[in-house]
Formats: structure tokens, sequence, C-alpha cells
């Protein structure tokens, strides 16, 4: 009995010790799938961050010094910024859902009125909220550029001009920050869900970039895509786009997307590229993540040199971009300040990198975009908020002996705003290190009997 004990307890050692020493400290824990709560808990969460966010609104309209914001829609022609306002278990606009906030509600007027009509007295009532709060600016959704900031419909538009009348007609304004802030704005207490989703991202990119997904030889990268497809929707997720799976060898993955050239078999000594971003509780990743496929028998050691060093140089981009997102900036200055820095230090690459969170591609100024990379027209010239969520997207490009070739890493991961002091921190992490399929010795037999 004894015996058996101390046998034990040298196997655990043992263990210990083989854990530790290949602990590398500044590698990333292993991802892990994350649950969601269930449906009814869900929604409470949703709509405690949803009211803090409308408690938020009144400061955004003081901030553009617009005295009020008025929406209007009906059943299935919403306003954009409707699916940001929205409890968990509303399912779209009912009637004619109007709603108005104020930047300054003074008594007996309250900060936000909401009616949900068939009837004329919408109308009625809407017009005496506004002779007893008298605002001079009343924002309106309009815009003609933002899309977030243009959500009121045509028809909707030209019903309210013409039951308000001259009066306040001649107060309506187009303010489009004041929906790209409200849209755009995460509140504090969103982050520690938005780490599990984007955790969970991780942990599905790392298991279909793993050789319990990928036999080379066997699996194409449409395989893996759809496995991914299927993932989330086992872990109860969603998504916002179609993941796409490539073999890098020098073309460019963004190109023909459509074409069945996609259709590719892995083989031993690819590197793969992903896009990939899950759907759960309003919010929304995007991340984009490379793997190495070994011969079989092979380790990280026989990882090719010049495929280390490219994802370092993508790495060094991220920390470039990262570093000069200042709030107040717009993104079109970000961008410049971006290249040269990076033409400073002899890296060549493209920067794209935009708002996400109540939306993939989210309100908020865009910082480059893959075809612009002087300037992105209106959208670069916003400015920059805090308490927002960024993905970081980009690509640099790196010659690699090995192949002969210059190779593109394309890198994308998730960032959100902590303070002035400290600036943006990655929501989970950043690769460092490609993702590896390891096929099992066996595989020689295997291929070699092909
Ligand atoms: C609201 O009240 C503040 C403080 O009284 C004032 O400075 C501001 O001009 C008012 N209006 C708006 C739109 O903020
Ligand atoms: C997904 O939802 C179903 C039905 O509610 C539940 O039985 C299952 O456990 C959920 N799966 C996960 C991974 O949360
Ligand atoms: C895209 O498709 C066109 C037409 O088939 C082809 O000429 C071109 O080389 C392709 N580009 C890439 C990057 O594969
Ligand atoms: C490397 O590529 C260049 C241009 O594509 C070619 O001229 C050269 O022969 C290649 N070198 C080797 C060793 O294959």
């Amino acid at each position: 009995m004894l015996h058996f004990t101390h046998v034990k307890v040298i196997y655990l050692y043992l263990l210990l010790a083989i854990c530790t020493n290949s602990q590398d400290s500044t590698a990333i824990k292993v991802p892990e799938y994350h649950r969601l709560p269930p449906l009814r808990e869900q929604a409470a969460i949703q709509d405690a961050w949803r009211d803090q966010r409308i408690s938020n609104i009144p400061h955004i309209l003081q901030k553009y010094g617009v005295d009020a914001w008025l929406m209007s829609q009906k059943e299935y022609a919403e306003d954009t910024v409707f699916w940001s306002l929205k409890r968990a278990t509303q399912f779209s606009a009912r009637r004619r859902t109007t709603q108005l906030f104020f930047a300054n509600a003074t008594e007996p007027i309250k900060p936000v009125y909401t009616w949900i009509d068939n009837t004329p007295e919408v109308w009625e009532s809407l017009l005496d909220v506004l002779e007893t709060q008298d605002p001079k600016t009343i924002a309106v959704n309009v815009d003609a550029e933002v899309a977030f900031s243009s959500g009121m419909h045509a028809g909707e538009y030209g019903k309210i001009k013409n039951r308000l009348g001259r009066k306040w007609n001649e107060r309506l304004v187009s303010e489009p920050m004041i929906a790209v802030e409200c849209i755009g704005t995460m509140v504090k207490d969103r982050l520690p869900w938005y780490r599990k989703l984007q955790e969970t991202a991780w942990a599905i990119i790392e298991e279909g970039f793993s050789e319990r997904v990928i036999t080379p030889g066997e699996t194409t990268t449409e395989d893996v895509e759809w496995w991914m497809r299927s993932k989330i929707q086992e872990l109860n997720y969603t998504t916002w786009f179609q993941p796409s799976v490539s073999i890098l060898d020098g073309r460019d993955p963004f190109e023909n997307l459509t074409t069945s050239d996609q259709m590719t078999t892995i083989n031993f000594g690819h590197v793969l590229h992903v896009d990939f971003g899950v759907t759960a509780m309003g919010l929304n990743t995007d991340t984009q993540h490379l793997a190495y496929v070994l011969y079989p028998g092979e380790d990280e050691s026989d990882i090719p040199q010049g495929l280390l060093n490219g994802l370092k140089n993508a790495n060094r981009v991220q920390d470039i971009v990262k570093s000069n997102m200042k709030v107040g900036v717009s993104g079109n200055e970000i961008l410049k300040a971006c290249l040269k820095q990076m033409e400073s230090e002899g890296i060549s690459g493209r920067v794209y990198s935009h708002p996400i969170g109540d939306w993939g591609h989210s309100a908020g100024t865009l910082i480059g975009m893959f075809n612009l990379q002087d300037d992105v027209p209106v959208l670069g010239d916003l400015p920059l908020l805090h308490n927002t969520y960024y993905s970081v997207e980009l690509y640099a490009q790196y010659f690699v002996p090995e192949r002969n070739a210059t190779m593109t890493f394309y890198l994308e991961e998730d960032i959100y705003w902590i303070g002035e002091e400290e600036g943006w921190d990655w929501v989970y992490g950043q690769q460092k290190e490609f993702h590896l399929v390891k096929p099992p010795l066996s595989d020689l037999f295997r291929v070699q009997g092909l």
C-alpha cells in the first residue's frame, strides 16, 4: 500500500516537472469554450447593458449640443439604432414605434418618451411634449453618408415633417455622431462576456486548426469552414459571416472568394489562414489567425524560421496600430501615423481596422480599408471615440527564404479601450505562435500508401 502511494507521488512529481518545463511563460493559456447562460438569463444580462446605454444618451446629446433626438419607425422598417436600444424580448418595432430623448429633461418632462401606437394620437402626444420642453434642436437620423446615422426611412421622415409642421421642421438637425457614439459606446459590464466570446472564437480556431479536424491530403479548406459553422451551432452561438479558410501561398485570400479554386486540399507544410467571427448576446467578434501544418513526426522547432519572422513582423504592426490609436484623432490621421511608422521600421503592409461590438463592422471611424490606404472618405474623418471596441485588422509582408517568396501575414484581433492613461488592450490576446496541425506518425505510411 505504502509502496503504491510512493510510486504515485513520484509519478505526480514527474508529471509536474514535465508540465512546468514545457510551459512558456509568455504563452497564452489554451483557450476554452464558454457555454452561454440560459436564454432567460441572457435576456436579463443584455437588458441591464441596454439600460446603462440608454442612461448615457442625455450625455451624448449634451456633448454634441443637441437638445433632443427623435426616432420613429414602423414594424419591419426599423431605424438602425433601434437594434441597439431594443429589449432582448423585442424582435421588431411594433405598429409605429416613436422615441424621443432629451439632453436636459426638466420636470415634468422625462429623459425618454416611447410611443407604440397606430393612431394619430402619437402625433398629438409628441407635439404636447415638444411644446412643454421647447427643444431648440431635434436630431433625426437622416445623414447621407454614415449608415448608422441614416436609419430614418424616407417615408417616415416625410410623415414626421408633415405632422410636426413648420415650427418644428425648422428645428430638425442631422448630427451623425449621436447615433455613432450611441451604437459604438460599449458599457463596461459587457467586457467580461466579450472576453468569453473572444476566447470561444479562439478555441474554435484552435480545434479547427488541429489534427482533430484536419487530415492532410484529405481535408479541404471548405471542410474546415463548415466544421467551424457546425461548432458554432453546437455551442448555441451564431455568426455574422461565413468563416473563410485559405492556404497562404502568396496569393491574396480576399480575392476570388466565390470561385471553385477555394476548394483546396490542405497538405503538409501549408500555411493556413482563417477569418472567423462569432455572435452571441448582441456582441460580435472578428479574428484572423494563422496555422502551420507540420510533416509527420515534426514539432514546433521544424516551423521554417522565415514564417516565424513573418508572424513576428505582423505582430509588430498590430502593436504599432494599437499604440497609435489616440482618442479624438481621426482614423485617417491614425492610418497615416501607422503607415509612416511601418515605413520607418522597414515593414511593408496594410492597415484596415474597424470598430466592432453591436455589429461586426460597427459604428465609428475607420483606420484604413483594404483598398484605401491613403484616406477613407467620411468615415475616416470621424474622431476615434473612447469606450469602444476595435478590430485591429492588417497584413504585413515578409520574404520567406525557405519558400523563396514574399508572403503575406494576415492578422486580426479585437481590442477594448481601458482609459486615458492605459489606452487599449487585447480583449483575449494576440496570436504570437502558429496554431499547429500535428499529423500522427502513421500518416507517413498513409501518405506513402496513396
Ligand atoms: C443642458 O444643460 C446644461 C447645463 O445647464 C447646458 O450647459 C447645456 O447647454 C444644455 N443643453 C444641452 C443641449 O446640453
Ligand atoms: C444548447 O442549447 C440546448 C437547448 O437549450 C442545450 O440542451 C445544450 O446544452 C446547449 N449547448 C451548449 C454547449 O450550451
Ligand atoms: C482571380 O481570378 C481571375 C480570373 O479567374 C484570375 O485571373 C486571377 O489570377 C485570380 N486571382 C487570384 C489572386 O487568384
Ligand atoms: C527564387 O525566385 C526567383 C524569382 O521568382 C527565381 O528567379 C529564383 O530562381 C528562385 N530561386 C530558387 C533557388 O528557386
